[in-house]
């Protein structure tokens, strides 16, 4: 694994690099894929490219303009950053279009499998002095014919300094990330602190296309889960907190409005937040 040992667009660009090589790359079956499908799809998004150049005029300036900014979004490691947050939400929505249960939104670079384990009711790692409004969280895994279900949550997040384990440096490997598996009756209770809004990083390629077109980085505060259980479809989403300025302009497009929470203020500063999953069965 590559220690991070500095917040940087490449150092967070090379990690989502090799943890993308490592959990998915052997599952890309390119040469797989049937040359007719390879043919049609490569040869739609050239045209769909040439039309935009006919369309707007566009110079030599500018054509050497996108090479250079191209080579840079690889040197920089950036490539899973740009397309999780520019093209991964429209993959989702297709590829769950034909689901009933709970809604799914982009998995974004930063998953890394093989959390902790927790239990059923507990809190995620998380360091001694972990700043943020902590959140307690409880819930129920059902089928969708209602049956409970005890499957696994892995929920991983930002801290409130909108950071991110093992892709910013000093922070404990597993930080906010854990797996949690429903009692038998399908419910848990899950302990975590409310994380801040997320900015892509500025200083790489992916910021400097954000710079030059006058768009903004961020994506509001958002918890990270898979929902897996036996003989059902696993569910990747997001959830989100009603009060954040960035729910409506994500820079990665992922909110959808059955995804927002409804936390309750506790005297305490607590917040408090019921939110279940249905699960779709495997296909048959
Ligand atoms: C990116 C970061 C995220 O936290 C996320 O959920 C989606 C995309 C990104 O930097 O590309
Ligand atoms: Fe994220």
């Amino acid at each position: 694994m590559i220690t991070v040992e500095e917040l940087t667009a490449a150092a967070a660009g090379a990690s989502a690099t090799e943890r993308f090589r490592t959990d998915k790359s052997p599952f890309t079956a390119v040469t797989e894929t049937p040359k007719d499908r390879v043919s049609e799809l490569a040869r739609e998004v050239l045209s769909a490219l040439h039309d935009t150049i006919r369309r707007h005029r566009v110079t030599y300036a500018e054509y050497n303009a996108l090479k250079a900014w191209l080579i840079d979004v690889g040197s920089d490691g950036e490539w899973p950053l740009f397309l999780d947050v520019w093209i991964e939400h429209v993959v989702e929505e297709v590829a769950t279009e034909h689901r009933s249960g709970s809604k799914g939104t982009i998995e974004g670079p930063y998953y890394v499998p093989g959390s902790p384990h927790c239990g059923a009711r507990a809190t995620i790692p998380m360091r001694d002095d972990e700043p943020g409004t902590p959140v307690h969280w409880t819930g129920r895994i059902s089928s969708v014919d209602g049956s409970p279900l005890q499957g696994d949550i892995e929920l991983w997040h930002a801290d409130a300094d909108g950071r991110y384990s093992q892709f910013a440096p000093n922070l404990p490997e597993w930080n906010l990330r854990g797996t949690f598996t429903a009692d038998p009756d399908g419910t848990f209770e899950i302990t975590t602190i409310r994380p801040a809004p997320y900015e892509i990083p500025t200083d790489g390629s992916c910021g400097r296309l954000i710079a030059a077109a006058g768009w903004h980085a961020w994506r509001p505060a958002h918890l990270h889960v898979k929902v897996s259980a036996v003989g059902h479809q696993p569910l990747t989403t997001q959830l989100y907190f009603p009060d954040d300025p960035h729910n409506d302009d994500d820079i990665a497009s992922a909110v959808k409005p059955e995804l927002m929470l409804e936390p309750q203020t506790q005297a305490d500063g607590s917040q408090k937040v019921v939110y279940d999953f249905l699960l779709d069965p495997e296909k048959a």
